[in-house]
């Protein structure tokens, strides 16, 4: 396994949309445990293909306490959403240090192949729910900072581009 590089917003790859993937071979099993690693390594819960620079349609997740419960969708697809949306405050791996809140449907259906390719339909709601809609908006080139105002975008990203200038 490898750690692999996170992309920073707004680095213009972070928009790029994702393609299906069309074969889970060995290439795909691997890319899955380096996002894991990765994932792992900086604390997040989450992971999008797109934010490690490759377009396939692949996230990787754990929500759970004690960080050992990971899950992989390849190839998601949100077919139910609540009418219900409540606003959580979010982050991304891809855009350190900024929380903020978004507003998102507080229950969803999203149907994936696991990393065997196993079709899986998983009913989802809270923090998992959040998740799962945060990245697949990777997978289709979004950021959760898109969400906000211009004004604060704009602040986030003089600030991330500093932060890039110093090194940090
Ligand atoms: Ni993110």
């Amino acid at each position: 396994m490898a750690k692999l590089d996170i992309l920073r917003y707004p680095d213009p790859q972070l928009q790029t949309v994702a393609k299906p993937v069309q074969k889970i071979d060995e290439s795909i099993h691997t890319l899955v445990a380096d996002m894991l690693e990765t994932m792992y390594d900086a604390n997040g819960i989450g992971l999008a293909a797109t934010q490690v620079n490759v377009h396939q349609r692949v996230v990787v997740m754990d929500v759970s306490e004690n960080r050992n419960e990971p899950m992989v969708l390849i190839n998601p697809t949100i077919t139910w959403m609540s009418p219900e949306r409540s606003k959580g405050e979010e982050g991304c791996l891809s855009v350190p240090g900024i929380y903020d809140g978004v507003e998102r449907a507080t229950s969803i259906t999203v149907t994936a192949q696991d990393a065997d390719g196993k079709h899986q339909e998983i009913q989802a709601q809270g923090l998992l729910a959040v998740c799962i809609q945060h990245e697949l908006d990777h997978l289709m080139g979004k950021v959760f900072v898109e969400y906000l105002s211009p004004l604060k975008r704009g602040r986030i990203k003089t600030k991330l581009l500093k932060a890039l200038r110093d090194g940090e």
